[in-house]
């Protein structure tokens, strides 16, 4: 059994990253501004709403694949239908079984007041609990509070290349079951988990995964939906599996976005983890979502 070593050791650390990958061209339709070294970036000179034409298209994809989570501002044309035409650059539409739609079919309302409190605060990456889970997912903010309500992503390739040999030896190989049982179905009657059930299993991934298009190594375990790693004894798995999913909370590979209504965010739901920090209760806050079906990982 291993022993679980501290999240990271105290003191100055420098972190194990591989280079970006980032392309050496410029960008040809757009500025790009990094946020962190490795995690984030700002785009600025592209209006979402407006004709995206091929190569328009291939840059934002570039630069989603090279920076995991790319954020816009003042995006006042993006109505759900645009956001949802804008999010099929990424491939289909996918609506979250567990989600209230709003005005349009797939774009999914997360309205959060004082009666609607936000769950989105704890790590995770979204559909982990389908066989194929998102590729990505495209949030428009509509209603900001003044202070708080920002959302962090985690970068989960940097998670994987600074584990320690002996925990990265441990898991390397090993699959690892997700569930929306003890999450969204503790939020339901008995009957609807059951009826849910039958058409969505328990389903299993591989806790080193590699990422789709980049082929880049990352740690894909997530707090609400992993319930176990196959193959490891009982009485170590909560704890291996705890101490890989605390590895999201670790700041040095996080970037944190300040929202304003008609921001939009396009994360990488397979390269990060996100999280949206829920500190302006009981204020109201309105974002609108679009998930991007993905493909089943390896
Ligand atoms: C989500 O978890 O997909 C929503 C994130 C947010 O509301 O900031």
């Amino acid at each position: 059994m291993a022993t679980m070593p501290r999240l990271m050791q105290p003191g100055p650390r420098t972190l194990n990253r591989l280079p970006v990958d980032v392309d050496a061209r410029p960008y040809e339709r757009f500025d790009v501004h990094p946020v962190t070294p490795y995690i984030g970036a700002e785009i600025t000179g592209v209006e979402l709403a407006g004709t995206i034409d091929d190569e328009l298209a291939d840059e934002l994809r570039r630069a989603l694949r090279e920076w995991k989570v790319i954020f816009f501002r003042d995006q006042h044309a993006l109505t759900p239908e645009r956001q949802l035409e804008f999010a099929k650059l990424w491939g289909e539409p996918e609506t979250n079984p567990f989600f209230p739609t709003g005005d349009s079919v797939t774009v999914s309302r997360l309205a959060k007041d004082a009666q609607a409190i936000g769950t989105e605060n704890l790590w995770h990456s979204d559909h982990s609990f389908l066989a194929a889970p998102a590729k990505c997912s495209v949030l428009r903010a509509i209603e900001i509070p003044p202070t708080g309500g920002d959302t962090i992503w985690t970068d989960m390739s940097a998670v994987y290349d600074n584990l320690r040999a002996d925990i990265k030896e441990r898991i390397e190989g090993r699959i690892g079951i997700h569930d929306w049982i003890q999450s969204w179905g503790a939020l339901m009657t008995p009957e609807r988990k059951a009826e849910l059930r039958k058409t969505m299993p328990q389903v299993k991934h591989p806790v080193i995964a590699r990422h789709p298009e980049t082929g880049r190594k990352l740690l894909y375990v997530n707090e609400p939906f992993t319930t176990e790693i196959i193959g490891i004894p009982a009485e170590e798995n909560a704890a291996l599996l705890e101490y890989l999913v605390l590895q999201a909370r670790i700041p040095e590979y996080q970037v944190r976005f300040r929202w304003e209504p008609n921001s939009v965010a396009v994360w990488d739901n397979i390269a990060t983890q996100h999280y949206a920090v829920n500190d302006y209760y009981p204020q109201r806050r309105v974002m609108e979502r679009v998930a991007i079906a993905g493909v089943p990982l390896h």
